[in-house]
């Protein structure tokens, strides 16, 4: 199982300080000092969402990105015009397709993959056009998962944070574990590569050890806050760590 790690949050601290179009000789941290010490800890992708509102990445952030990683950009984005145009012409390795409102503190599920076909059927193509991978981020879902299927992507990133959102140890939890389960025999059954994220840290990770076909998690803010304490190369190697106990879900 590889870890993509989501760098986000490195750039909602800079924002916070300094927002755009703020210039000074100071400004920090720098996003890509955080994907490069998270290759060096072993992160096997970087991704990062460029929404419409600029809130944390900026346009300037991917170009440095594509430039200086080592492994492939994700690239997570919402589906509109403006910002499919910026991922075609970034060629990340991979794309993200997610819901975006701009009222949201993250993104707070998954696409409505059945009922936005038509809408979403011309992104994926201009995106695969471009040599890029597709990946859609889907709740657990038998008919979202199908119509993803259906609509030729080659990923599926199962939606975890009403996982990770349930007590530990509660039935409510334990029943979402099944649901991403059965989701993601479904999706490798269908010809989708399985990814997951949103929500996910070494504490919750485990109870997900039952999922099988995992292929990639993506995970961002327990990573840059963990980052604070020990350091971004330090934070995926233990992530990495955790999810070295990880058989496949067979156990
Ligand atoms: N996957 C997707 C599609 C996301 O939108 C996010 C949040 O940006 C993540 C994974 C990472 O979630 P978290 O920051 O909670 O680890």
């Amino acid at each position: 199982m590889k870890l993509g790690v989501n760098i986000d949050h490195v750039a909602t601290l800079r924002q916070a300080r300094y927002p755009q179009g703020v210039e000074s000789p100071n400004i920090e941290p720098s996003v890509v000092t955080a994907a490069l010490e998270a290759e060096a800890g072993g992160a096997a992708s970087i991704t990062a969402h460029l929404r419409a509102d600029r809130r944390h990445i900026q346009d300037r952030d991917i170009d440095e990105l594509r430039e200086r990683i080592a492994t492939g950009l994700n690239f997570e984005l919402g589906n509109t015009p403006e910002i499919i145009d910026i991922a075609v012409a970034a060629r990340p390795a991979s794309a993200c397709l997610v819901p975006e409102h701009r009222q949201e503190v993250s993104t707070e599920g998954g696409l409505d993959v059945s009922g936005q076909r038509e809408q979403l059927a011309p992104t994926i193509n201009r995106l695969q056009a471009a040599g890029v991978r597709v990946s859609l981020f889907v709740d657990p879902e038998p008919g979202h998962v199908d119509a993803a299927a259906e609509l030729g992507a080659e990923m599926i990133e199962l939606h975890t944070g009403t996982y990770a959102n349930c007590p530990p140890d509660s039935a409510a939890r334990e029943a979402e574990a099944r649901r991403l389960a059965e989701a993601a025999r479904r999706a490798q059954a269908a010809g989708l590569q399985v990814n997951a994220g949103h929500g996910l840290t070494t504490a919750n990770l485990p109870g997900l050890f039952g999922v099988p076909h995992l292929v990639e998690l993506n995970i961002g803010h327990h990573l840059v806050a963990r980052s604070i304490g020990i350091g971004m190369r330090a934070a995926v190697m233990e992530m990495l760590e955790v999810m070295g106990g990880y058989g496949d879900g067979r156990g």
